[in-house]
């Protein structure tokens, strides 16, 4: 599939749909606390997504059963909502998209819940950080390979891995587009960034190895170590200059 670049109209649009995920995964966020059940997450989202009109991109897709991935402390990504409940320093990973006007917005955050441990808190800040330090190594003129050099560099740099398996991509009418934008590799790598190009950039970091295995749910994703993982993605416009981060809250 060719890279699709988008139109000033059709980011407006993505503009809106990202504004919505930023806003409702704040409005998750805020719920976490020990004994909330993952399902009430997907519930919530579910209303908040009906009341705006807009469609959960996550759910059927690929036949996932669910409205948001909640993947805690050693899952990496894609853990389904359940009957679980949160507990007191569990590192949860939300990831949530929709559909707004025939766009997608894709973004994710982690959080500690409660009492939540110094090297667990200093994983998730680190995530926080190689995404940002990804947005900021991303504009119009630079190859791809940019993002993931400067993710994976200050990650390791840290004594943590980069997941290898998955990978951020192009956002528009469908959730994955080209191009992949890896989380790690050369600077050289990579097709050449173009304003009106929308990615989402999406780290995910481990306290130990990069190796990930997937659950006998066929979707939950964890470390092949059981180490702590973390993810923090944002959906972004390619401008000449900084990007435009759509899913800010
Ligand atoms: N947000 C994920 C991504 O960035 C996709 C979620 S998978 C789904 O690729 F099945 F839950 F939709
Ligand atoms: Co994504």
């Amino acid at each position: 599939m060719p890279i699709i670049v988008k139109s000033r109209e059709e980011i407006a649009i993505m503009r809106e749909a990202g504004k919505i995920v930023g806003g409702t995964l704040q409005l998750l966020v805020d719920l976490l606390r020990p004994g909330l059940v993952e399902k009430e997450l997907d519930e919530v989202v579910r209303k908040e997504f009906k009341k705006r009109d807009v469609i959960p991109t996550f759910l059927g897709y690929h036949g996932y059963p669910a409205t948001v991935c909640v993947s805690i402390n050693d899952e990496i990504v894609h853990g389904i909502p359940g009957d679980r409940e949160i507990m007191d320093g569990d590192v949860v990973s939300i990831d949530l998209g929709c559909t707004y006007k025939g766009f997608v917005a894709d973004a994710a955050l982690t959080a500690g819940v409660g009492d939540v441990s110094p090297e667990a808190q200093k994983l998730i800040d680190a995530t926080k950080e190689a995404v940002w330090l990804g947005i900021r190594a991303a504009r119009g003129g630079s190859r791809v390979g940019e993002i993931g050099h400067a993710i994976q560099t200050y990650a390791e740099g840290k004594g943590y891995s980069v997941v290898r398996e998955y990978v951020g991509h192009g956002v528009g009418r469908e959730m994955h587009e080209d191009p992949q934008i890896p989380n790690y590799g050369s600077r050289e790598s990579g097709p050449v960034l173009r304003p009106g190009m929308v990615i989402a950039i999406e780290p995910m970091v481990n306290i130990g190895g990069w190796r990930t295995k997937r659950d006998s749910d066929n979707w939950t994703v964890r470390t092949a170590d059981r180490s702590l993982s973390a993810h923090f993605e944002h959906t972004l416009a390619i401008t000449d200059e900084e990007p435009e981060v759509l899913t800010l809250p």
